[in-house]
């Protein structure tokens, strides 16, 4: 797909459903005893991954434009599914389903695309063998496939080594099987989804600074549940109201919890020009943001700020890059271990539209302010690569050719379509 650079940003933009959210819904739902309705559930590849694999074990689960409804099994009521079970491109999927495995009473065996067979899942082996699990790497590289024999667990008090709301939520789930308190220690706290959606599901779950704990409840209850629309995919408009001269716009329904909106924190920093509007607070809190074009300056972004924003990390570069001078990312080296290296795949496509980045181990550091131009990107089959370089496109001289662009499927399957709207 071809990008030229904007004339014009204005508009309103509505972003569709949080990722990691709709994902949590479709499992607890399964899990849950009755019926759980959920709204403004996003259909992107990664999330419908989910529902075909609770599917395969026998969750029916209803897909309609409005509505998903899904009729739960209770806990202990999932069936042994009869093929192995496609993760596709998604690592919340793979990780946080391995947990649910790892407590039943039969054994599974879990696959995914080529980027999900290089991701690590020795986080996950660890904590979930050392409850009891059987889980093993079928090639023995630690990565998928993963085959995993359900077996007593029994609870752990883990200390994560990674700031991993995949690995948290991982031993979580294991832990509604595991015969007494189960509880996680991150290094940083990584976001609470499953913390705040599980004690809606009637879980016994509590939190107290980067220490999460749950005691194994009999039942989860069916909910209703509406998604927030994901600050992940709101990242794009935002990077772009701040960066495209002259740039207004409105983004409608966006999930703004303190573990997710680092990238709002970022902005601000760099002197970005961002009003919160219809602040809502019930559950997880949402906002309207309000974007105007801005002056960025380079900052130092680090610490416990990054799992707050370590998807929005590729776009926040192309922030950076137009920002008056540097700006350090350092402590995110679990970019190299995402759908793509995306510390690689950055430094690449953003140097060969004439931007000053350097890649370090954990991190990179941009001297903005140089003019882009266009260039050729392969989207590395990375949904936030095509999306970022896109919003790049829209301040470079001349045409950007994005390989791949069709992977934003995964995350925000209308995103051209707000993209083109937006520019017009
Ligand atoms: C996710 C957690 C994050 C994030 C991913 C979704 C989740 O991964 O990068 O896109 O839904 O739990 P880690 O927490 O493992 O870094």
């Amino acid at each position: 797909m071809k990008f030229q650079k904007a004339s014009v940003l204005k508009g309103e933009v509505t972003i569709p459903g949080d990722k990691s959210i709709s994902h949590r819904a479709v499992m607890f739902g399964s899990l849950a005893e009755g019926t759980t309705e959920v709204t403004n559930f996003l259909q992107g590849a990664d999330c419908l991954s989910t529902i075909d694999a609770f599917r395969k074990m026998g969750v029916e689960i209803e897909n309609t434009p409005e509505k998903i409804l899904i009729h739960g099994r209770g806990l202990h009521g999932l069936k042994a599914p009869s093929s192995v079970l496609d993760m596709g491109n998604s690592g919340t999927t793979t990780r946080l389903i391995s947990g649910i495995l790892a407590g039943q009473t039969f054994e599974s065996t879990l696959t995914g695309d080529a980027s999900i067979q290089k991701r690590p899942m020795r986080r996950i082996m660890e904590p979930l063998s050392m409850m009891g699990a059987k889980i093993v790497s079928v090639n023995g590289n630690d990565c998928a496939p993963l085959c995993i024999t359900g077996a007593p667990l029994h609870g752990i008090h883990y200390h994560s080594k990674v700031a991993s709301a995949q690995v948290k939520s991982a031993v979580l789930l294991a832990g509604l099987y595991a015969d007494g308190e189960t509880s996680v220690t991150e290094p940083a706290l990584s976001r609470n989804h499953t913390e705040i959606m599980l004690r809606c599901f009637g879980a016994d779950v509590s939190a107290e600074d980067k220490t999460a704990k749950i005691c194994p409840e009999p039942h989860l209850q069916g909910q209703k549940i509406h998604v927030p629309g994901d600050i992940s995919s709101a990242a794009y408009f935002i990077a772009a109201g701040l960066i495209v001269p002259g740039a207004e716009i409105l983004i409608k329904n966006v999930g703004i919890n303190p573990t997710r909106d680092g990238i709002l924190k970022v902005a601000k920093e760099m002197g970005g020009n961002i009003t919160l509007l219809n602040e809502n607070n019930d559950g997880e809190p949402t906002a309207d943001l309000l974007v105007k074009h801005s002056h960025l300056h380079g900052i130092t972004i680090e610490g416990s700020l990054i799992p707050a924003l370590i998807d929005e990390l590729p776009v926040i570069n192309v922030m950076a890059a137009c920002a008056e001078g540097t700006t350090i990312i350092r402590d995110a080296a679990e970019l190299k271990v995402k759908e793509s290296n995306r510390i690689d795949v950055m430094v690449r496509y953003l140097s060969a539209m004439g931007c000053d980045i350097t890649g370090t181990d954990d991190g990179m550091v941009i001297v903005g302010g140089r003019p882009l131009h266009g260039t050729e990107v392969d989207s590395h089959s990375d949904h936030r690569i095509a999306m970022s370089f896109a919003i790049a496109s829209l301040i470079a001289e001349g045409d950007t050719k994005i390989k791949g662009s069709d992977v934003v499927n995964i995350s925000y399957p209308d995103f051209y379509k707000d993209f083109s709207r937006l520019t017009q």
